[in-house]
């Protein structure tokens, strides 16, 4: 009885955390930066720091001081000529700031651009492994969880 307990809540704990309310995303601002990117949890203030910093690049930034929803982004721009990255930003974002609709200032028109915003940790490109990782030892442990306590 107890172990069928404890074998349920080790599968609730494991299929909750990815819900849990703080997510983390890589993030960097250059795309030099951008070849090792650090990480940041979502928070008002780390998405506030990254509307700011979209906002040196872009017209149309949405007015908003703090959200619920967060997302994680990688925004680059690139010459479509060579690929050769121009811009690039990974980090969190609010949601409200829909960051793949965001306009260019005139001043750095011409960039092709490429465009993610998702809502997973590290789901912004370079950590894309880890949450298939995670599902994999997840996987694994439920299954020895099982067999020593059947
Ligand atoms: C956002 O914050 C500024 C300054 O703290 C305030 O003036 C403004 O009313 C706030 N806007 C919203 C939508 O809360
Ligand atoms: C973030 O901002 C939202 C909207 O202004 C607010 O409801 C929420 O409480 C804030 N979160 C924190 C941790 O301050
Ligand atoms: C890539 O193309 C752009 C636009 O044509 C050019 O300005 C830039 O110098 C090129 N970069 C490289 C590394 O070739
Ligand atoms: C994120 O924002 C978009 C548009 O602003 C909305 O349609 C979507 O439901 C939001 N997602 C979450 C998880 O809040
Ligand atoms: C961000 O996206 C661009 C375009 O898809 C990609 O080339 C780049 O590698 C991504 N950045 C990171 C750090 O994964």
């Amino acid at each position: 009885m107890w172990k069928k307990i404890v074998f349920f809540l080790v599968l609730v704990a494991f299929v909750a955390v990815p819900f849990a309310n703080s997510l983390s995303c890589n993030k960097c601002t250059s795309p030099s930066g951008c070849k090792s990117p650090s990480s940041e949890t979502c928070s008002n203030s780390t998405a506030n720091a990254n509307k700011n910093f979209l906002e040196g690049y872009h017209s149309n930034v949405p007015t908003v001081n703090g959200s619920l929803s967060f997302s994680c982004a990688n925004l680059t721009y690139y010459h479509a000529a060579n690929y050769t990255h121009t811009f690039e930003f990974l980090g969190c974002v609010f949601n409200e700031t829909n960051v793949c609709n965001l306009a260019l200032t005139n001043t750095v028109s011409g960039w092709s651009r490429k465009c993610v915003q998702c809502g997973t940790d590290y789901c912004n490109p370079a950590g894309t492994y880890s949450s298939s990782v995670y599902t994999i030892v997840g996987s694994a442990i439920a299954v020895l969880l099982a067999k020593v306590l059947s």
